[in-house]
C-alpha cells in the first residue's frame, strides 16, 4: 500500500463527516470572456480566455519560447487537433486548428487520438505523431505523422502506417536530452507496449527498441525524465473508464524497465494519463500529471485533471488528489489544495459497473443494479456512514435510503440489516459483509446486463481474485 493510499484508507470513515455535496458537472458552457484565472480547478470545465471549452483531449504539451503549448484532440467533428498557448498554465488562448478533416483526404473520416508534438532542431520542423483510426472502424490501429514549421499553423499531414507492421494505438512521444526521440505505443490489440527510436528527422521509426510488459494490457503512456531516471506512466485497458495507473522507471529509454507499480488511487482519481509536464523554475522543477476524465457520451465534454506528481525518492512516484492547483512559474513551485470527497461510487470488480437503483421497476422496486460509469449521474452516488470500526451504513445519496441485507434500499432503521462490515482486500478493493446475515453483497450478471438485481450470498474470502463477484471498490467521487 502506498503512503497516499494508506492515508486515504485511514481517512475513509471520515468521508461521511466531511463537507457538503458538490454539484454534477454542467454540460456545454456558453462562450463568455472570462476574468484572468489564478488557479487550476480540477473537475470544473476548463475554458479558454474567450470562455469556450478547451478542446485538447488526450493532449500533449510543449514549451516554445515563453509559452507553453497544449495540443490535443478537438472532438467537435470537423476539427481534429487544436492548439492553445499559455504563459501560466491557467489562462489558455486558442491559437489555431492544426489538423482538420480537410487537411488531407485520409482525414475525412478519421478518428485522431492522442496527438503529441516535438520539435526537431535539425529540420526546424514541429513533428506530430498520433493514433489513427477510421470513425466507424477501430481496427486500423495505425500511427500517423504530420509536420509544420510553425506550431500555431496548420500541419501538413504526411501519412498513416503501422510501425514495422505492428498495430499502434494509444501513443506518446518522448524527446531525450540528446535529441533522440522515441515513439511509445500500445500494440498487439493493446496487450503490449512498444518503444521505437525515431529517425533523425523524427518522421519515421528507425528501430523497435523494446516490447514492454507483454500481455499486461497497458495504454495511455506518458514519459518524463527526472534526474537519472526515466518514468513511464500507463493505464490499464478499460475503454473510457478510469483504472489504476502504474509507473515504471529505468536509467535508459532502452531499459531495463522496472516492474509496474501502482500510483495514485485505484481509479487514478477518475482519470487516464495523457502527459507528464515538467515545469522548470528558478528554484525547482515540478511535475504536473495531466489526465483525461472521459465522457464517452459527449467526448467534447470530457474534463482535464491536473495533479502534482512528486517523488518520495529517486524511483518512487507519488500522485495525490488536488482540488485546486496553482503554479508559480518563476520558482517552479506547485501548490495544491485537496478536499476529500464525501460521496463515493461503488464499483463492481466483476462487471466494472457502478451500483445504482435498478432502472426497471419489474426487477424489484427497491433493488440495486449496476450501470456504466456516468460522472453526472447522481444515482451512482453513495455515502459511507461509519457505525463503528470497520462497520458502516451505506446511504444512497438521491433517495436518502440505505443498502440492506436484501441488497435493496430501505428507509433508515435500527436493524443490523443496514450495517455492513467493510472487509478490505490487499488490492484496495473490499467485500461488504452484512452484519445481520453474515452474507456478502454479490453480483451475478453477464457484462451487458445492468438491470439484474444484486443479491447477498455466503461470504467467500477466497473468491477468485480476478473475477471477484463479491469485490467492490468504494471509489471517492473526485470533483
Ligand atoms: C482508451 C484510450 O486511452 C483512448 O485514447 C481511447 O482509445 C479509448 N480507450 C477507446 O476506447
Amino acid at each position: 500500500m502506498t503512503k497516499s493510499t494508506a492515508i486515504r484508507t485511514r481517512l475513509a470513515p471520515l468521508w461521511a463527516l466531511l463537507a457538503a455535496c458538490t454539484l454534477a458537472p454542467s454540460l456545454e458552457v456558453a462562450a463568455q470572456k472570462t476574468e484572468a484565472k489564478t488557479t487550476i480547478v480540477n473537475g470544473a470545465v476548463h475554458t479558454d480566455i474567450a470562455g469556450n471549452l478547451i478542446n485538447a483531449h488526450g493532449g500533449g504539451f510543449l514549451k516554445v519560447g515563453e509559452y507553453y503549448y497544449w495540443i490535443g484532440e478537438n472532438r467537435h467533428d470537423d476539427v481534429l487537433v487544436s492548439c492553445y498557448r499559455s504563459k501560466d498554465l491557467v489562462n489558455w488562448e486558442l491559437r489555431g486548428d492544426l489538423l482538420t478533416r480537410q487537411s488531407n483526404p485520409e482525414l475525412a473520416k478519421a478518428n485522431i487520438e492522442r496527438p503529441k508534438v516535438i520539435y526537431n532542431e535539425a529540420t526546424k520542423q514541429f513533428v506530430m505523431w498520433m493514433h489513427y483510426e477510421i470513425r466507424t472502424d477501430y481496427s486500423y490501429a495505425r500511427a500517423a505523422v504530420a509536420t509544420s514549421s510553425d506550431i500555431e499553423k496548420p500541419f501538413t499531414y504526411l501519412r498513416s502506417f503501422r510501425p514495422f507492421d505492428n498495430m499502434s494505438r494509444d501513443c506518446n512521444l518522448f524527446k531525450d536530452d540528446d535529441g533522440t526521440a522515441y515513439f511509445i505505443s500500445s500494440t498487439r490489440e493493446n496487450r503490449d507496449m512498444n518503444v521505437y527510436e525515431l529517425t533523425a528527422d523524427y518522421l519515421d521509426v528507425k528501430e523497435k527498441v523494446l516490447t514492454l510488459w507483454p500481455g499486461s494490457q497497458r495504454e495511455a503512456p506518458a514519459v518524463v525524465k527526472r534526474g537519472r531516471y526515466y518514468f513511464m506512466l500507463t493505464s490499464f485497458c478499460t475503454g473510457w473508464d478510469p483504472n489504476q495507473a502504474k509507473y515504471a522507471f529505468a536509467t535508459s529509454m532502452r531499459g531495463p524497465w522496472s516492474a509496474l507499480k501502482n500510483v495514485g488511487s485505484p481509479m487514478s482519481f477518475d482519470t487516464q494519463p495523457t502527459y507528464i509536464l515538467p515545469i522548470q523554475g528558478a528554484k525547482t522543477t515540478s511535475y504536473l500529471y495531466v489526465g483525461d476524465r472521459w465522457d464517452p457520451s459527449q467526448y467534447f465534454n470530457s474534463r482535464y485533471i491536473f495533479l502534482p506528481l512528486t517523488f518520495a525518492n529517486d524511483t518512487t512516484m507519488v500522485m495525490e488528489w488536488a482540488s485546486k492547483l496553482s503554479v508559480d512559474m518563476k520558482s517552479g513551485k506547485l501548490s495544491a489544495k485537496a478536499t476529500t470527497p464525501k460521496q463515493l461510487r461503488i464499483k463492481s470488480k466483476w462487471t466494472g459497473a457502478y451500483l445504482a437503483p435498478l432502472r426497471t421497476a419489474e426487477n424489484g422496486a427497491n433493488a440495486i443494479g449496476n450501470y456504466r460509469l456516468d460522472y453526472a449521474k447522481e444515482d451512482q452516488r453513495w455515502v459511507v456512514e461509519p457505525t463503528g470500526k470497520d462497520f458502516a451504513r451505506i446511504r444512497h445519496v438521491p433517495s436518502g435510503r440505505y443498502l440492506d441485507d436484501q441488497a435493496a434500499l430501505s428507509d433508515k432503521n435500527k436493524d443490523d440489516g443496514q450495517v455492513w462490515k467493510i472487509v478490505k482486500q490487499s488490492d484496495g478493493w473490499c467485500k461488504l459483509v452484512n452484519k445481520k446475515s453474515g452474507k456478502a453483497l454479490s453480483i451475478e450478471r453477464s457484462r451487458n446486463k445492468s438491470d439484474e438485481k444484486l443479491f447477498t450470498t455466503a461470504f467467500d474470502e477466497k473468491y477468485d481474485q480476478h473475477y471477484d463477484k463479491q469485490g467492490f471498490l468504494l471509489a471517492p467521487a473526485y470533483e
